[in-house]
């Protein structure tokens, strides 16, 4: 039987990847989905997707750099839903340009907005539904880089995804109080659009040994319907044939 019947959960960054696959497994769980993102035709497909296998989902688009969205969004939630129990805080990027020497002031400002921002403005945006109901669970994408900082995710997004990490430590800090959980997910490479702006090309070979998005997917709904007293604080997953550790394996080589 579906566990998340009656549930409404807003997946952010839903048109593509892991936003993508989660909506999907979530909305396979019984879970009416909001979904947000930039682009709207990717989030219409995701909605139809998603109605196509009788599940429930609503396209809630807008840029979430600007927090006036995060405010529209979960306002419509409340009007028109009435209630938020998971927030799947997930939407973020990357840029090409992303080492120290080559990163513009521009390029700060869209890697933090989108990395660090972003998941700020949708916590502060969903926190009042959540206490006024007395529970909810939140899941944000960090990442490995929210852990352990590399020259491959670059300065701008390393630092983004430690402020994630922290953010959600202190949700749990002070909400638990209120019922809401707060997990921190930690991602390594996954295969998923995301990789396009890498600085080196990423082969096919390479993204079928990283984790896959459902796989993710997989974690997000798995926490999403554990019982209320349990917090999962902090997962990280990786690929068994992580890169991180065998570029360390051939500089010892
Ligand atoms: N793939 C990996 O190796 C990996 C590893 C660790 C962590 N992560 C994290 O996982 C999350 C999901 O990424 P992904 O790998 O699934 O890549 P993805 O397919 O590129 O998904 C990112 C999504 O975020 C949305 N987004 C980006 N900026 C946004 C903004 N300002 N406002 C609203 N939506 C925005 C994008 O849609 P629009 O362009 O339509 O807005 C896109 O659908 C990200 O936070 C990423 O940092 C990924």
């Amino acid at each position: 039987m579906a566990q998340l019947t009656g549930k409404v959960a807003w997946v952010t960054g839903a048109g593509s990847g892991i936003g993508e696959a989660s909506a999907l497994a979530l909305a396979s769980e019984g879970a009416a989905v909001v979904l947000t993102g930039r682009r709207t035709e990717a989030l219409e497909t995701v909605r139809a997707k998603i109605e196509s296998k009788g599940g429930s989902a609503h396209v809630q688009a807008g840029d979430l750099m600007q927090s006036a969205t995060a405010q529209r969004i979960a306002a419509w939630i409340q009007q028109t839903l009435g209630r938020l129990d998971i927030l799947v805080n997930n939407a973020g990027l990357n840029i090409g340009q992303r080492a120290w020497g080559e990163l513009t002031f521009e390029g700060a400002d869209h890697v933090l907005g989108a990395n660090l921002n972003n998941p700020f403005y949708c916590v502060i945006a969903a926190l009042p539904l959540m206490r006024a109901q007395r529970g909810g669970v939140m899941i944000h994408t960090a990442s490995w880089a929210g852990r352990y900082s590399s020259a491959l995710t670059g300065p701008a997004y390393n630092a983004a995804k430690h402020g994630v990490v922290a953010m959600s430590e202190t949700i749990n800090m002070t909400e638990c109080v209120h019922g809401i959980r707060s997990c921190a997910l930690c991602p390594g490479e996954v295969a998923t659009p995301i990789l396009e702006k890498r600085p080196n090309p990423v082969s096919a070979e390479e993204r079928a040994r990283m984790v896959q998005a459902e796989d993710c997917a997989d974690l997000i709904r798995y926490i999403a319907c554990l019982p209320p007293h349990v917090c999962i604080n902090e997962v990280l997953i990786s690929p068994t044939w992580n890169r991180f550790y065998t570029a360390q394996l051939q500089q010892r080589l």
